[in-house]
């Protein structure tokens, strides 16, 4: 599949059009951001971290009923995956209290929910991603009341499959951010992707943090956590 121009850059990932209308290629950087983009940094080889666990993931998804936009991995950082208008939610579920939600509550980390929990964000960088409600989201025809429906079942049913899976790995899911997309037929799949940058997982055994926090709050050892979820998912996919 050929490349052709790039139609987009965003914080870690650039967007190319293909000879095919209906696929694009992403590519996966080394880049990092927090906080709306005021950190910035690099973590080396995140980008080949996030493409392939992406992939890896979303494979499983598929081959258990979740449709997703993942075609074809073409390179150590690069994937043809079908081209979406994405609708402009972050979709947070929580299983365990952390990040946003511990600080808005009042709540301590690690509090276990009784039943996982589900939120939307509003992708707007200007704004700071919002926190909106569904109804809100519905109001302002970011998607229709049967789309943010089918959207709750795909992603309770994400997190029922990686909370498995990642313990499987001796990893805790503690949340994780979605995004979906509508292909050309209006059917919505899930895009975006599924790394250590968009979810929180803690080791099992010791609770360390194996993911982004580790960059976010400059815990040290980033590229360290980023290769160790790796290998534990390779050895267990
Ligand atoms: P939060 O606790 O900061 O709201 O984050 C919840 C989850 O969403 C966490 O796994 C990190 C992920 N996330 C993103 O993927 N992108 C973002 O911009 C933010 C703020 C969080």
């Amino acid at each position: 599949m050929t490349k052709r121009q790039q139609l987009y850059e965003g914080k870690a990932k650039k967007v190319f059009a293909t000879d095919d209308p209906e696929l694009l290629i992403v590519s996966y950087k080394d880049d990092a951001t927090a906080f709306n983009g005021l950190k910035k940094g690099t973590i080396v080889g995140k980008g080949i971290v996030n493409n392939k666990m992406s992939n890896l993931l979303m494979k499983r998804l598929e081959k258990a009923g979740i449709p997703t936009h993942f075609t074809k991995e073409l390179s150590d950082r690069e994937t043809l995956v079908k081209k979406v208008s994405i609708i402009p939610l972050e979709v947070i579920i929580r299983n365990i209290a952390a990040g946003s939600f511990s600080k808005r509550y009042g709540v301590e980390e690690g509090f276990v929910f009784e039943t996982p929990t589900i939120e939307f964000s509003y992708k707007n960088d200007a704004l700071g991603d919002p926190l909106m409600d569904e109804y809100h989201a519905i109001a302002m025809k970011l998607a229709t009341k049967d789309e943010i429906e089918t959207i709750k079942k795909y992603a309770f049913g994400v997190n029922e499959l990686l909370k498995a899976f990642w313990a499987e790995c001796g990893v805790t899911l503690v949340d994780f951010k979605l995004e979906f997309g509508r292909l050309s037929d209006g059917s919505i799949v899930l895009a975006d992707e599924i790394s250590p940058d968009t979810c929180r997982l803690w080791d099992s055994a010791t609770g360390e943090k194996l993911d982004k926090d580790r960059f976010r709050r400059d815990l040290g050892g980033v590229e360290d956590a980023y290769a160790e979820v790796m290998k534990r998912l390779t050895q267990h996919i």
